[in-house]
């Protein structure tokens, strides 16, 4: 394992143009469960269907409302970990190398300090509109949520429309400008590392094939084995927290007391 850890470490060096695709698995060691591994993962618990399309807001938004906020509670209480920090060290010593992707919606990425993460599920903390604000109908003003939500999905107490998680839903569109960047940039890279994702999920997991089909090369950095295994040159059974710092070599230089 030592030598593919050097050929990857050497690959990134050489690197002028890196693409980093995260998922889940890059924030498990902050304590944020992942979505499929087994028992842990969200979907070992809840039904997808049932919490995470616009069909089950409309059907309950009390509940996915309900478990949207249980998510944004156990996320305010986690850090990023040590593999965050190494890809945003990694791409602040080294402006405009690192292009970094990420499906995750916990905004651990931008609070270790990556700038212009390429966000394509949306962010947990963002909330948007239902449907569009119905303007025409209501000149006089843009939609306001209630004031008083007390733990209810905020409405406009004007015209009816409700505030949904701004995260992305199984069968929605992803927000474009973002997969058209992340496209733009797994097609011009000469490297991707494909950080905790099962790669189950399109079209970001279809990122990678991009880059291959550029002739970039493909790491995959995962515990486990995975549907884009087969299309990576090189695959670092790692947990990413305990990989990344020395695969970047943004170890943080521990300081020797004089
Ligand atoms: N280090 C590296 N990889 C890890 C670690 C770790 N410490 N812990 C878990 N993993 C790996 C698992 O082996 C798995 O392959 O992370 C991956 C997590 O996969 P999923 O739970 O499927 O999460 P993800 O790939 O991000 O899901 C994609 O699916 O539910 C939707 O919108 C949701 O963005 C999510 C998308």
């Amino acid at each position: 394992l030592q030598e593919k850890l050097q050929q990857v470490r050497g690959w990134i060096q050489s690197a002028q143009r890196i693409v980093a695709l995260t998922g889940a698995g890059i924030s498990a060691e902050s304590g944020v469960p992942t979505f499929r591994d087994a028992q842990t993962g969200m979907w070992a618990r809840f039904k997808p269907e049932d919490l995470a399309t616009e069909a089950a807001f409309r059907h309950d938004p009390q509940r996915v409302w309900d478990w949207y906020a249980w998510r944004r509670e156990l996320v305010a209480k986690v850090q990023p970990n040590a593999a965050h920090h190494a890809l945003a060290e990694f791409a602040t010593r080294h402006p405009g190398r690192l292009t970094l992707v990420t499906q995750n919606v916990d905004g651990l990425h931008q609070q270790a300090g990556s700038s212009d993460v390429l966000a394509l599920h949306g962010n947990l903390q963002q909330d948007r509109w239902l449907r569009p604000c119905p303007q025409e109908r209501f000149p006089e003003r843009d939609c306001e949520p209630a004031t008083a939500t007390d733990g209810h999905p905020p409405k406009c107490d004007v015209c009816g429309n409700m505030l949904r998680p701004g995260v992305v839903w199984f069968g929605e569109a992803l927000p474009e400008i973002a997969l058209f960047r992340a496209d733009e940039a797994a097609g011009n890279c000469e490297l991707m590392l494909v950080i905790g994702t099962s790669g189950l999920v399109y079209p970001a997991a279809g990122l990678a094939d991009v880059a291959r089909r550029a002739g970039a090369r493909v790491v995959i950095i995962n515990t486990a084995p995975t549907e884009l295994d087969d299309l990576a040159d090189c695959v670092l059974r790692r947990k990413a927290a305990e990989c990344l710092p020395s695969l970047l070599q943004v170890e943080s230089q521990s300081v020797t007391m004089e």
